[in-house]
């Protein structure tokens, strides 16, 4: 399924102060090098105060994370969790259409979406209340066809069995979650054949619905006295001064620049440049993005005839190191200085190794490693 930014984007992004105070405490939590690690809380967190992911949060993300808006976009658009487009007031229901869920009637389901929300996936209901899409499996095969709505899994649906919960989701009620025919988990519809002592002393509901009844973590009410914000950048638009800290100016985290789309800019594949040191050829020869004049400075040999083990960067092998090395890449601390254009440049330029320097963040563990860290 094509998962794209949304053709109307608000101007900025900026988290509340809690949600800030709450993002730099997760950052904190990685290593210097890896703040990357921190994308998808922080992405989840973005999408939480919004109701869904806009092009600015996605880069607002990626500026705090130091990382190229590009890598953040890919995370942002493999994941189903993370919604792309405004999203229903109430609840956004993803049908399950893989394999189980599909032979089990996810069909059905999605009939009954389009009937009682749109026609059309990520689409508002003309209340703005509800949105629908299918999804890849959610791993609860054993009870299907089902459906995640809000943050919970309703379980062994029927046609009719969904229109009476997308009913009583309208009215502000909060359906239980988990089996809806009636099962405790995923055992026969009968009742269970062996380990019926377990059936003694368990509780009201099965671990996952229990967890879900004791959070009331669910899907978005609406007191009836507010009206449903969908989009709180047109509704109430976030303003960084009673609030909300100032964003800094947008920028590509590796200084490579994105089109309109958040895809990188790049030119049909050319033949590489690559060439030793003192072999430079002119950029007269590709069609590359990055000119040689962002080409970082090369040594003809390693200081002292001692480079540095580059394998120790992780995603650099023999290869990757004799490429670098023929390059007049020897040491940490050259890496760790490139600029942006730079990392694009060598990107561009490791023939049969292209985007591996973004893809690793070796500037990152240039950096640990120049200082005697360990990666
Ligand atoms: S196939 Fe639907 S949950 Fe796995």
């Amino acid at each position: 399924m094509l998962r794209r930014l949304h053709k109307e984007q608000p101007s900025h992004f900026a988290f509340t102060p809690a949600n800030q105070e709450w993002a730099e405490g997760q950052i904190s939590k990685y290593p210097e090098g890896r703040q990357a690690s921190a994308i998808i809380p922080l992405l989840w967190r973005a999408q939480e105060q919004e109701g869904w992911l806009s092009r600015p949060a996605i880069e607002h993300v990626a500026g705090m994370l130091g990382m190229a808006y590009i890598r953040a976009l890919e995370v942002a658009t493999f994941y189903f969790m993370f919604q792309l487009q405004p999203v229903g007031s109430v609840a956004n229901i993803q049908i399950c259409g893989t394999t189980s869920c599909m032979i089990c009637g996810a069909e059905d389901l999605v009939a009954v979406c389009k009937e009682m929300i749109s026609p059309l996936p990520h689409t508002l209901s003309a209340d703005g209340k509800f949105s629908w899409e299918e999804v890849e499996c959610l791993g609860a095969c054993s009870n299907a066809p089902m459906a995640q709505i809000g943050k919970d899994y309703y379980e062994d649906l029927t046609p009719d069995t969904l229109r009476d919960l997308i009913t009583r989701f309208s009215k502000g009620e909060v359906p239980l979650p988990g089996p809806q025919n009636g099962r405790y988990a995923s055992e026969p519809l009968s009742g269970l054949t062996s380990l019926k002592d377990h059936e003694k002393g368990r509780m009201d509901h099965n671990g996952s619905v229990q967890l879900a009844v004791d959070l009331g973590d669910t899907v978005k009410r609406i007191d009836g006295t507010e009206v449903p914000i969908l989009t709180p950048w047109l509704g109430k638009p976030a303003d960084p001064s009673k609030g909300g800290p100032k964003q800094a100016e947008p920028k590509p985290g590796k200084g490579v620049p994105a089109d309109e789309t958040g895809i990188t800019v790049q030119e049909a594949p050319a033949k590489s440049s690559a060439k030793p040191v003192d072999q430079a050829v002119s950029t007269a020869e590709t069609t590359h993005v990055s000119s040689d004049a962002d080409r970082p400075a090369g040594l003809k040999s390693a200081r002292g005839g001692k480079p540095d083990d580059l394998k120790l960067i992780k995603g650099v092998g023999p290869k990757l190191e004799e490429l670098c090395n023929s390059l007049g890449f020897y040491h940490f601390d050259q890496i760790a200085n490139w600029t942006g254009a730079e990392v694009a440049w060598v990107d561009e330029n490791l023939e049969g190794f292209k985007g591996r320097v973004t893809r690793d963040d070796w500037v990152a563990q240039a950096r640990v490693l120049a200082k005697g860290g360990v990666v």
